[in-house]
């Protein structure tokens, strides 16, 4: 096994994010170093489960934990207040304590569902985040947001709850779908732009990087966002750059674009906008990395259209809309305007 790099949060709770390659068969006994003898209530899906429940929970056993697993069919339709009351109740049936733990074995959404579910049973337990999608390694993992979604929209049921760890085995990524895997990607072009050139050009040599390494970096630069403004009230916005035109491409083509792809268009948008806005021109540069990692380039949308839904995205702020706009690569600001100025630069930009 490699060697196990170390990266501390100090946030409401401090807590280490410890990553690996081949580590997963450890995990009892990195728990066992930190933790006392304690129950841990395991959250999965049913394609996590089969290929990492077992090591994982073998691992625990022999570590001296007792584990109980609670499976849930994979994808975002699956992240729903029903299924965290059933996860609860399975955790009522295993008698789970505040002295317990819940576990959260896979991608984005078990990670966000069983940091909800900890965050509000029995008013807070501690959980461990281990992520097996590039996405949930290199953001939702980290910094404590956690939520489910509900017919009014994603996410908008959800607590700030720290988890207690991070455990990550980049091995677990080489299962995933080419897809899924490349949009990952997406948000660590994103952490490039947003506050590292040194990290986007990089990774904007494709193939040819240290992908632990890279998650590394990524994971240092959201623990630096999270550790200045954990509650979202100021510079955590910069994670949202190609977000808020992304979320309007997603929902605008019936999520049958996938996050990924929505938020590399998104990105693109944003670069469009920004040189409308008085910015240097990144779109080229932009366009090129997103092309490079198979995304579509091109916003099959209207300036209208995208207007309609950004209109009604909750992280508006009465009748401003704050963007992320890229002043250079490495260094996004954010701008907060008028919502009818948006639709105004969109427009300009040719949108
Ligand atoms: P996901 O959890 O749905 O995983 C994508 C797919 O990959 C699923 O089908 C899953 O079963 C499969 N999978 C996961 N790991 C695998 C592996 N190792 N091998 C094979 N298949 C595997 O999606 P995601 O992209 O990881 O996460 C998206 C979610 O994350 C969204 O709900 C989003 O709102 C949330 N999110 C949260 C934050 C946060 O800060 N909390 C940040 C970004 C995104
Ligand atoms: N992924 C957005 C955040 O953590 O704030």
């Amino acid at each position: 096994m490699a060697t196990t790099t170390r990266i501390t949060v100090k946030a409401s709770g401090t807590y280490d994010i410890l990553l690996n390659k081949g580590s997963l068969s450890d995990i009892g006994q990195a728990l066992k170093e930190r933790f006392k003898p304690c129950s841990i209530a395991v959250l999965s899906d049913d394609k996590v489960f089969p290929l990492y429940g077992k090591t994982v929970t073998e691992s625990l056993d022999k570590a001296g934990f007792t584990t109980v697993s609670h499976v849930i069919p994979n994808g975002e339709q699956s992240k729903t207040l029903d299924n965290v009351t059933s996860f609860i109740s399975r955790m009522v049936d295993a008698q789970i304590t505040r002295t317990d733990m819940v576990i959260a074995l896979g991608g984005g959404v078990i990670g966000d569902m069983a940091g909800f579910a900890a965050a509000i049973y029995l008013r807070g337990i501690p959980y461990i985040q281990v992520p097996t999608t590039l996405l949930a390694a290199v953001d939702s993992s980290v910094g404590g947001k956690t939520a489910v979604d509900i017919s009014a929209g994603k996410n908008l049921i959800g607590a700030f709850h720290q988890p207690a760890l991070v455990y990550l085995d980049t091995d677990t990524l080489s299962t995933l779908d080419p897809q899924v895997m490349r949009d990952g990607f997406a948000e660590v072009i994103k952490y490039g732009i947003i506050l590292d050139r040194k990290l986007f050009d990089t990774v904007a040599k494709t193939g040819s990087f240290d992908l632990k390494s890279v998650i590394a970096r990524c994971i240092e630069i959201k623990r630096d966002v999270v550790e200045a403004d954990e509650f979202d009230k100021g510079m955590r916005g910069l994670l949202n750059f190609g977000h808020t035109f992304g979320h309007a491409i997603e929902k605008l083509s019936g999520f049958t674009i996938t996050h990924g792809s929505a938020v590399a268009r998104g990105m693109i948008v944003a670069a469009k906008v920004a040189r409308v806005y008085g910015f240097t021109d990144y779109t080229d540069v932009i366009t090129k990395v997103v092309r490079d990692y198979g995304f579509e380039t091109e916003c099959p949308y209207s300036a209208d259209q995208l207007y309609s839904v950004i209109l009604s995205d909750k992280k508006r702020a009465g009748a401003d809309i704050t963007l992320v706009l890229p002043k250079s690569i490495g260094a996004c600001t954010l701008e907060k305007m008028p919502a009818t100025q948006v639709l105004e630069l969109m427009k300009k930009a040719g949108l």
